[in-house]
């Protein structure tokens, strides 16, 4: 990527939550659990809640059919954001009802006893229960593909692990522990070469990185809004137009229907197959006003510029010789690491005293602890906001808790 590392733009100005109660700056490194949200995405929420606000696809009055138009130019933005079209967006709560509904609906019609589902050691818990729970009512199998000394998937393994039985693979794109970056074409070719579906997570490629599922060639593709600097409570499913037509519904109610006898009910076709009920109309036209956000500013300019401090970070993490660094040097905007008998959640709050947020924990990727050897990492992630200034105060941070530990 040629895109400069830096980006000319008063993020303090535009991200509210970038301050502490009295006014100090809040250094937040914890994008990658939920982005900080910009002033555009909370006026648009405001807008939409206040003035413009009525249902959708029901009202015969004006103002609903502004609503209708604005939710469904919102799925238009979305869809087209990630390279798709507006028929092959399904508008869901999250990433985790995203990947329920593909377990409960194409998995329940397409999975049988004896088939098989390769997931990663990486993955995130809602990369993996929702599988294990289809898998349990239909009899199919999962495999766990290992990681590759740099803690990528490795993708050779996964290739030596296909068989015609597999019927499904699902990939996390980026990792949210470790940020490394899956060959996304690479697994989806393999995939096919078997006759299996590729499911990429995108909660974590989404936010850092230009995203095209044409080009990915996945078949289905997860993201949450709050994630990309959208509200919590809507996210989106993008799959493969024939395959989201094929689909049987999930949850039945209004809006999902064609037309409904006590005999007999014909559903809708796809994408408001999938959504039964009033949908989060003010969620999804913040999350169009999130898409028009980054947009503008570029998600090869953010990849740049998160790429810069992930190297700086990693090369004065690395520096240290009791911190153990993980995942790869290209990670996505996440730098996992431990520091030799300090505890991860004793360093964020010791942090958050000098107003850094860290994450500290298992990242709902306890597998991955597991494989890792430890109960925990520290995790610093990065987003469009976030500046030199914030690792100055990480690592200023770092050096005082050392201190109170009594090392150095
Ligand atoms: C890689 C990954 N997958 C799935 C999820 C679940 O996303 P959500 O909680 O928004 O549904 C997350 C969120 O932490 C994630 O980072």
């Amino acid at each position: 990527m040629n895109a400069p590392a830096t980006i000319q733009r008063d993020f303090a100005a535009d991200f509210p939550g970038l301050r502490t109660a009295d006014g100090k700056p809040w250094h937040y490194l914890d994008t990658a659990a939920t982005a900080q949200k910009p002033r555009a995405v909370i006026d648009a929420m405001a807008r939409a809640m206040g003035e413009d606000y009525a249902t959708v696809h029901r009202g015969v009055y004006a103002r609903s059919a502004e609503m209708t138009l604005a939710f469904e130019e919102a799925r238009r933005k979305v869809a087209g954001f990630i390279g798709g079209r507006e028929s092959e967006l399904v508008f869901t709560r999250g990433a985790t009802e995203a990947i329920n509904l593909v377990a409960q609906t194409w998995g329940r019609a397409n999975l049988k006893a004896g088939d098989r589902i390769l997931l990663s050691q990486l993955e995130h818990h809602s990369n993996i229960v929702p599988w294990q729970m289809i898998a349990a009512v239909t009899g199919a199998v999962i495999d766990v593909c290992p990681l590759t000394s740099d803690h990528r998937i490795d993708l050779d393994a996964a290739e030596s692990m296909l068989t015609e039985a597999h019927k499904l693979v699902a990939f996390g794109h980026v990792s949210n522990v470790l940020g490394s970056v899956l060959d996304a074409p690479r697994a989806a070719a393999m995939a096919h070469t078997v006759g299996a579906k590729l499911l990429l997570d995108g909660c974590q490629s989404a936010p850092h990185m230009p995203v095209d599922v044409t080009a990915l060639d996945c078949d289905f593709y997860v993201f949450s809004a709050h994630k990309l600097y959208g509200p919590t409570g809507i996210g989106a499913l993008w799959a493969k137009a024939g395959i989201l037509d094929a689909m049987p519904p999930w949850e039945g109610g209004g809006a999902m229907i064609d037309r409904v006898t006590f005999e007999r009910t014909t559903y809708a076709p796809a994408p408001q197959r999938f959504e039964a009920g009033t949908p989060a109309i003010i969620e999804a036209i913040a999350f169009g006003a999130a898409v028009d956000y980054v947009s503008a500013i570029g998600l090869d300019r953010m990849h740049a510029a998160e790429t810069a401090l992930v190297a700086r970070l990693r090369g004065e993490l690395g520096a240290m010789n009791d911190v153990t660094l993980f995942g790869p040097a290209d990670s996505a905007g996440i730098v996992s690491f431990a520091i030799d008998d300090i505890h991860p959640h004793d360093l964020g709050t010791i942090l958050d005293e000098a107003n850094v947020a860290i994450r500290a924990g298992h990242h709902c990727a306890q597998p991955l602890m597991d494989y890792l050897g430890v109960p925990a990492t520290a995790r610093a992630s990065f987003g469009v906001y976030s500046t030199e200034a914030d690792i100055d105060a990480l690592l200023a941070g770092i050096a005082r808790t050392r201190k109170i530990f009594g090392r150095g």
